[in-house]
C-alpha cells in the first residue's frame, strides 16, 4: 500500500470517527462550527420549489452552523416592544420585577451546576398565568450578561403571544419548520437587543399536536444549540393540552409558572405530573399582589429536594 493510499485511509477513519463521536453536552455558545454530530434522520425529506433541500430533508452535515452563518442568515428586523412587559427593553435596570428576573437567572446558573440544562420549557397549569410575561423577560435578562446568547422560541402554537409583546412578526416560524416549509435560519429573526434570537410560532395551523409531536422540533434544537448559551421554549398550559408536555421532551428543564392567588392548587399539581420529577427545575410565583414587590419566586431544588424562597 503507498504512503499516500495509507495517509488517505487513515484521514478517512479519523474523519469517520469524528463523525459517529457523541455531543459533549455543552454550556458555553461557541464562537466556531460545531464539531460534525450524527444527528437523528429527520422525518420525511422535502425540497423546496426551487429545489433547495428544506430543513427536514438535510443531510446532516450539509449547513455549516457556525455564528458567522447564523449573523449572515438571520433576518435582523426593527422590533417595536410593548416597554411595559418587556422590562428590559427601556434600559432601565432598576424598573419594577427586573430584580426578580435577575433572581430567577442566578438561580438557574446554579441549578446548571449540578445537571445539564440549557434548553428550558416555560409552561404552567392554565391559561393566562404568565408563561409568555416569564419567557420573555427570563430570556432578556439571560442577555444582558455579556456574550451570552439566547434563542427565545414560541412553541404556543395555539395562543402565541410573544411576537406580539416583542413587536415583530410572527412569520415564517416555527410551524413552518415543524411542517418542513422554512428552514433553521428563516424562521430565526434578531431586533435591537444584542445576542437574542427569536423564533416565533409561524403561520397559523389547524393541527398543533400533531406538529410539535413529529419530532422535528427536536432535530432543529440539535442542529441549532451549540450556538446558544440558553433556549427558553414558550408554550400553552399544560393541563388543558398535551403540547407541553411532549415539548418537555425535547428539552433539558421544565420551568413552571403559578400565578398568584389565581392558580388553583390541584391545577398546579395536576400540571406538575405532566413532567417527570427530574424534569422540574424550578417554579416562579408570578404577580404578588404585594405592592413593595411585584413578583416573589420559589424555587424547588431538583437535586437538593428542598423549596427555597427568593424574595426581592
Ligand atoms: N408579573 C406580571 N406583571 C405584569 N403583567 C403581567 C405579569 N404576568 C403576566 N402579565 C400580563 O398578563 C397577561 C397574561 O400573561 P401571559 O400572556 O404571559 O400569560 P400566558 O400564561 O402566556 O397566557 P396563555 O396561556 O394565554 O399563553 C399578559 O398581558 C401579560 O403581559
Ligand atoms: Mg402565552
Amino acid at each position: 500500500m503507498s504512503r499516500i493510499h495509507e495517509a488517505l485511509k487513515k484521514a478517512e477513519q479519523e474523519r469517520a470517527a469524528m463523525q459517529g463521536g457523541a455531543v459533549q453536552p455543552s454550556f458555553a455558545a461557541t464562537e466556531q462550527a460545531p464539531t460534525p454530530t450524527t444527528l437523528e434522520e429527520p422525518p420525511a425529506a422535502r425540497v423546496s420549489a426551487a429545489g433547495i433541500p428544506l430543513a427536514s430533508g438535510m443531510p446532516s452535515f450539509a449547513s455549516p452552523f457556525s455564528l458567522d452563518a447564523l449573523l449572515a442568515r438571520c433576518p435582523e428586523l426593527q422590533w417595536t416592544p410593548d416597554v411595559k412587559t418587556m422590562l428590559f427593553f427601556n434600559d432601565d435596570d432598576t424598573a419594577r420585577g427586573t430584580e426578580e428576573f435577575r433572581t430567577l437567572r442566578s438561580r438557574l446558573y446554579h441549578a446548571r451546576e449540578k445537571m445539564p440544562l440549557k434548553k428550558i420549557l416555560v409552561t404552567s397549569a392554565l391559561p393566562k398565568e404568565g408563561k409568555s410575561f416569564t419567557s420573555a423577560n427570563l430570556a432578556q435578562v439571560l442577555v444582558r450578561q455579556h456574550g451570552r446568547r439566547v434563542l427565545l422560541i414560541d412553541a404556543d402554537l395555539r395562543g402565541p403571544r410573544l411576537h406580539m409583546m416583542l413587536g415583530t412578526t410572527s412569520s415564517p416560524g416555527l410551524a413552518d419548520y415543524l411542517q418542513g416549509t422554512s428552514d433553521e435560519f428563516a424562521i430565526m429573526q434578531r431586533g435591537q437587543m444584542e445576542n437574542l434570537f427569536f423564533i416565533p410560532s409561524g403561520q397559523e395551523i389547524s393541527d398543533p399536536a400533531e406538529l410539535v409531536a413529529n419530532g422535528r422540533l427536536k432535530f432543529l434544537l440539535q442542529r441549532v444549540e451549540a450556538l446558544f448559551d440558553w433556549i427558553i421554549i414558550d408554550s400553552p398550559p399544560a393541563v388543558p393540552v398535551s403540547d407541553a408536555s411532549v415539548l418537555a421532551k425535547a428539552c433539558d428543564g421544565v420551568l413552571m409558572v403559578v400565578r398568584s392567588n389565581v392558580t388553583p392548587v390541584d391545577m398546579a399539581r395536576r400540571a406538575r405530573q405532566e413532567f417527570p420529577e427530574q424534569a422540574l427545575v424550578g417554579v416562579v410565583l408570578n404577580g404578588t399582589d404585594n405592592e413593595a414587590m411585584s413578583y416573589t419566586r420559589y424555587y424547588y431544588d431538583v437535586q437538593e429536594k428542598n423549596v427555597t424562597e427568593s424574595k426581592v
